[in-house]
């Protein structure tokens, strides 16, 4: 089974890129930051994210995920994401999470040819023998306006957008540093990742960069 790990800082493009990779190869797709999020929703749901039993919490909601149930619609939040990112540091956490993405592999290695799993820590840690590696990344301008337009928001107001925008930097610049400064598995490029800039390339123009690495051209 041929395996590709994608990582990189948040709305650099990555999951657009597996989505379009695994659509264009036939591979198995695994958004691993979905399993991430939907333990910090399912935290918020029962109102336990602000226990001081939250780690335990955590825990318990992670053993008992079922991948069939995570609807994506619901976790986009930067509410979510943020408190995904603050769980995220968990050792034990990453260690369920970790254990039922190699089990997500393990159970697709008969069914596809490949499979193309995009996070944080892909290229490190869940598929350290993956056979193509990349990490992306662009400018935090850039990256919250594309945060920003996928929200789909109409403004009445142009200061109203500004103000998102700043927000939304704010927010992702705080998430990239929580999640490139933890010491259990940061959000670093694995030595042998293909790190790509996607801000002035769009999704396209990656898919065939990405490819032309792939096929060898
Ligand atoms: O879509 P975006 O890149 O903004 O975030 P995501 O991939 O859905 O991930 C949300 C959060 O989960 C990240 O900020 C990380 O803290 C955490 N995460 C992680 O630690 N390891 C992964 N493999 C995937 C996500």
């Amino acid at each position: 089974m041929i395996e590709i790990a994608i990582d990189g800082t948040a709305a650099s493009g990555k999951g657009t890129l597996a989505k379009k990779l695994a659509k264009k190869y036939g591979f198995v797709h695994l958004d691993t930051g979905l399993l991430y999020r939907k333990v910090a929703n399912e935290l918020i749901v029962k109102k336990k994210h602000t226990s001081l039993n939250i780690e335990k919490y955590s825990f318990e909601i992670a053993r008992n995920l079922n991948f069939i149930e995570i609807k994506k619609e619901n976790l986009r939040s930067e509410e979510t994401a943020k408190l995904a990112s603050l769980i995220a540091t968990y050792p034990r956490l990453r260690e369920i999470l970790n254990s039922k993405q190699k089990e997500f592999v393990g159970n697709n290695k008969k069914k596809f040819h490949g499979c193309i799993l995009d996070g944080r820590d892909i290229g490190t840690k869940i598929l350290p023998n993956a056979d193509f590696k990349f990490f992306i990344d662009a400018c935090i301008e850039i990256r919250a306006k594309r945060r920003l337009l996928e929200k789909n928001i109409s403004f009445l107001h142009e200061n109203d957008e500004k103000c998102m925008l700043q927000s939304l930097i704010r927010e992702m610049k705080e998430r990239d540093k929580l999640d490139s400064s933890r010491i259990t598995s940061p959000l670093v490029p694995a030595i042998d990742a293909h790190v790509i800039d996607t801000s002035f390339i769009d999704a396209d123009e990656l898919l065939l960069k990405v490819t032309k690495i792939i096929e060898g051209i």
